[in-house]
């Protein structure tokens, strides 16, 4: 997907976390696959930084992700920096003009707060603009279906579609991006990926993180808005989406909002639609985590959850009937994430083994990177006895880090792994039922300690 284009790359919230920790390290194990791509680094923020400064979090950063220390010099060297209002019109024009270069397209990225984006593109909206302007805008997009929308009418007046580049880090996951190969790649998934065969499917984000200092952001989204409503929703479209043609940015997008379009939140029997809850004080590998509601910054009256659970269906041929439960939290015992494919158990068993069959599990995990079937066998010593054995491998690690996967295609402007609007859109629309019966305090905020597994009620 990649082409040799110069680029210039504008990072707007330069100084903050979200540049340091995972956008510069992911940029620099591009550089490292990557050592031809021409791309100068601008960065910009409100804080104002010295330039040495900035120049040295750039190197290191750059070299945490495995960039070659040279070309991480010499990025370092050329970069600058600049304190920059992102709402004052007048000071934006000015900024644009000086990084605008003929034959080089500018990519701003926008590391900031999701409101700021948006007043931010408001004031683009009133420039203008370099020619080829490109915007990539960090989730969660909105926070609401109406601000999606409100957030998508005002992009579409400031460049073309094919222009905004929707980050969501998970599309630049090695083993999401698997799912195209393990499903279309192989003749023996693609006959059983339906809801013949298949029981129910978990997608799973839980990690041992709690808030890290995330309050500011955090506690005004909850895990829903943070996970479900973004990352998982996407694995789960691809996970189930119709075979594309061809992978590229039309074909893959409109499959994945196709499956989407289809999704409601479960109203059947068996299933709890959705479920929230809160962390209190608890330990996870020797680490004490504080109440939640104790940690700086967290207003507790908001009953922010910081586990989330929903349970959908894709009302289509292919996938009615079948629960696919998202399931995201912090501060939880053993941070699976991943999908957990449940087979149906066979149709039918010879008489003469002396016990059941159990039903077939298929393991897909995000970090590290496995694939897990389990597969009814012979048990050992006994033939009609009947065992379970996994056949299983880790997948080697991809070299580029997700957002260097993601930073790939803004900066080759091949949107392929952007969510574009009306997925974004869609991935609201979903959810926008739970949103409601949360608020109206239909479904009870409940606790877990910290280092569990969850609720216990909910197992
Ligand atoms: C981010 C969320 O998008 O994804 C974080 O804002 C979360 O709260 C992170 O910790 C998880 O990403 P990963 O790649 O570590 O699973």
């Amino acid at each position: 997907m990649s082409d040799n284009q110069p680029v210039t790359l504008v990072i707007l919230g330069a100084s903050g976390d979200l540049t340091h920790r995972l956008l510069l390290p992911g940029l620099g194990t591009l550089l490292r696959t990557r050592p031809d791509l021409d791309v100068k680094l601008v960065g910009a923020a409100f804080e104002a930084l010295d330039e040495a400064e900035w120049r040295k979090r750039v190197s290191e950063a750059l070299a945490d992700g495995g960039c070659r220390v040279e070309r991480a010099e010499r990025m370092a060297s050329e970069t600058r920096y600049a304190q920059l209002d992102v709402t004052d019109p007048a000071a934006m024009a000015a900024f644009l003009a000086e990084v605008d270069e003929a034959g080089r397209p500018i990519v701003l990225y926008f590391a900031l707060p999701p409101a700021i984006s948006q007043k931010a593109c408001g004031v683009l909206a009133g420039l203008d603009l370099p020619e080829g302007l490109r915007l990539a805008i960090e989730k969660p997009f909105g926070s609401s279906l109406a601000s999606a929308q409100e957030f998508n009418k005002l992009l579409a007046s400031v460049v073309p579609e094919d222009q905004i580049f929707r980050v969501d880090h998970y599309l630049g996951k090695a083993t999401v991006l698997n799912l195209l190969g393990i499903r279309f790649g192989n003749r023996i998934f693609e006959p059983v990926w339906n809801a013949n065969n298949i029981e129910r499917v978990e997608i799973i984000a839980d990690e041992q993180l709690a808030l890290e200092g995330r309050a500011g952001y955090y506690d005004g989204a909850g895990a829903l808005k943070d996970m479900i409503q973004s990352h998982l929703l996407l694995v789960m479209a691809i996970f189930a989406m119709e075979e594309p043609a061809n992978i590229d940015a039309v074909e893959l997008r409109d499959l994945m909002v196709h499956s989407l379009r289809a999704t409601k939140v479960w109203s059947g029997e068996g299933e709890v639609p959705s479920r929230r809850a809160r962390y209190t004080a608890g330990s996870i590998d020797g680490r004490e985590v504080p109440d939640y509601t104790a940690e700086e910054g967290v207003d507790a009256s908001r009953n922010t959850e910081t586990l989330a659970q929903v349970t959908v269906e894709i009302c289509s041929a292919r996938w009615a009937g079948v629960p696919f439960r998202l399931r995201s939290g912090k501060a939880l015992g053993d941070g699976f994430r991943g999908i957990v494919v449940k087979f149906k158990p066979v149709a039918h068993l010879p008489g003469g083994f002396h016990n059941g069959a159990e039903p077939n599990l298929m393991v897909i995990g995000f970090a590290p990177e496995t694939i897990g079937l389990s597969v009814t066998t012979n048990a050992e010593g006994d033939r009609w006895d009947l065992e379970q054995t996994t056949l299983g491998t880790e997948l080697s690690e991809s070299p580029i880090r997700p957002y260097g996967e993601i930073l790939d295609g803004i900066l080759s402007g091949d949107p392929l792994l952007s969510v574009r609007g009306d997925i974004a859109e869609e991935c609201w629309r979903i959810l926008t039922p739970v949103l409601d019966s949360w608020a109206s305090g239909e479904v009870p905020l409940d606790e877990y300690t910290a280092g569990s597994y969850g609720p216990t009620a909910w197992n």
